[in-house]
């Protein structure tokens, strides 16, 4: 009889994860009750947030607690429904846990359409990721053609989506990221306009030359060092559009200060941090957007898909913070 192999933290990681960190184990499948579903997940998204979500403290969602499943997002088929929306086949899209079958009455899941994309774009591109690179470039960057737009982390999960969106307003696309072979895809693949290279050195003048007419919009993505030398080249009434902050997040002391904050009074900048969450009610016309600029040729995806199924997740997700991924990571459940 086949088993469930379940993700359950173990204790709370210091720095980057360990297996000792999480119990992954062999359950019994579980069987759903009236007005639920089961779903047998496909492919698991790997998100930074997810080393965020295991740390004690004050977030915008409670932690993990030991021995809870690991949260994150997966895509995969229902296989046995008591759910009156939801019938054996559907692709569907939730919070399923890293797990290989999960349960669900339906509550904040999505439909994937792998007649328009493959199944694990819909946690790319057309999923979580592809949503804040949306909201947080049009809603709370406030993008405008003719604007230049930097990005870090470009082609990962969120930025190669922001670059190529910013290309269709008409703004000029700028990435950062780690790497000439990532510096090529972001652009060849994703066309961005320009891109640097933060491993190469000197950020502050390859910034300069990349961006003659300053920095309207920073889609921050990483923080730190690379952060403060954007801020330093913002243009007045930019705006900063604080998606997330990954070189802080396995991090084992504090990260020092940002030394440009004077950028923020001079230029008059509004900074304003967001989590996708916070459109929710909006998603829908997000998503029609990005499948018909993607169905139109416009918009193209990246996944580094891992395979090992999920004996292989605490040294997957590890990838996140050593740049060791390039496009969207995902773990293919294969085992
Ligand atoms: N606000 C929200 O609702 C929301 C939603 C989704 C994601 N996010 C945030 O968006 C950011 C990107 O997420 P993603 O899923 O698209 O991940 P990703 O970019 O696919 O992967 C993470 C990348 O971050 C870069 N990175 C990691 N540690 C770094 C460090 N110390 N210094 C510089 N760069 C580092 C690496 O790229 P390089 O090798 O190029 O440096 C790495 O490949 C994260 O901060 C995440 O928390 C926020």
């Amino acid at each position: 009889m086949e088993k469930n192999v379940v993700v359950r933290l173990a204790r709370r990681p210091r720095g980057l994860v360990t297996r000792e960190d999480f119990d992954i184990r062999e359950e019994p499948v579980p069987e759903p009750r009236e007005g639920e579903f089961r779903v047998r997940a496909e492919y698991l998204s790997l998100d930074p947030a997810m080393r965020g979500w295991m740390n004690e403290g004050r977030s915008y969602v409670p932690p993990i607690g030991i021995g809870e499943v690991m949260r994150g997002y997966a895509v995969g088929h229902v296989d046995v429904s008591k759910h009156k929306d939801f019938k054996p086949g559907d692709a569907v899209v939730g919070l399923f846990g890293a797990q290989r079958y999960a349960l669900s009455n339906g509550s904040g899941v999505t439909r994937a359409d792998p007649g328009l994309a493959p199944l694990e774009t819909w946690v790319g591109g057309l999923g979580m990721p592809g949503l804040t690179a949306y909201f947080g470039l049009l809603e709370v960057g406030q993008a405008r053609e003719g604007d230049t737009v930097v990005v870090s982390a470009a082609s990962g999960a969120v930025g190669q989506v922001v670059g190529q969106i910013a290309r269709i307003m008409g703004c000029r696309a700028v990435g950062v990221v780690g790497g000439q072979e990532k510096r090529r895809v972001a652009l060849e693949e994703f066309g961005f306009d320009a891109c640097v290279d933060y491993k190469a050195g000197g950020l502050s003048d390859q910034l300069n030359e990349t961006c003659p007419q300053g920095i309207d919009v920073d889609f921050e993505n990483v923080g730190g060092e690379i952060f403060d030398a954007v801020l330093a080249q913002m243009n007045r009434f930019g705006r900063v559009a604080v998606c997330g902050l990954i070189s802080g997040y396995a991090a084992t002391e504090a990260p020092p200060g940002l030394q440009n904050t004077r950028s923020i009074l001079v230029n008059r900048l509004r900074v304003r941090g967001f989590i996708v969450f916070d459109f929710t009610s909006r998603y829908g016309e997000a998503l029609n957007q990005l499948t018909e600029w993607h169905a139109a040729g416009k918009l193209r995806f990246r996944e580094d898909v891992r395979s090992g199924g999920l004996a292989q997740f605490p040294e997957v997700l590890n990838l996140l913070f050593t740049g060791g991924n390039t496009g969207k990571l995902v773990l293919k459940l294969d085992r």
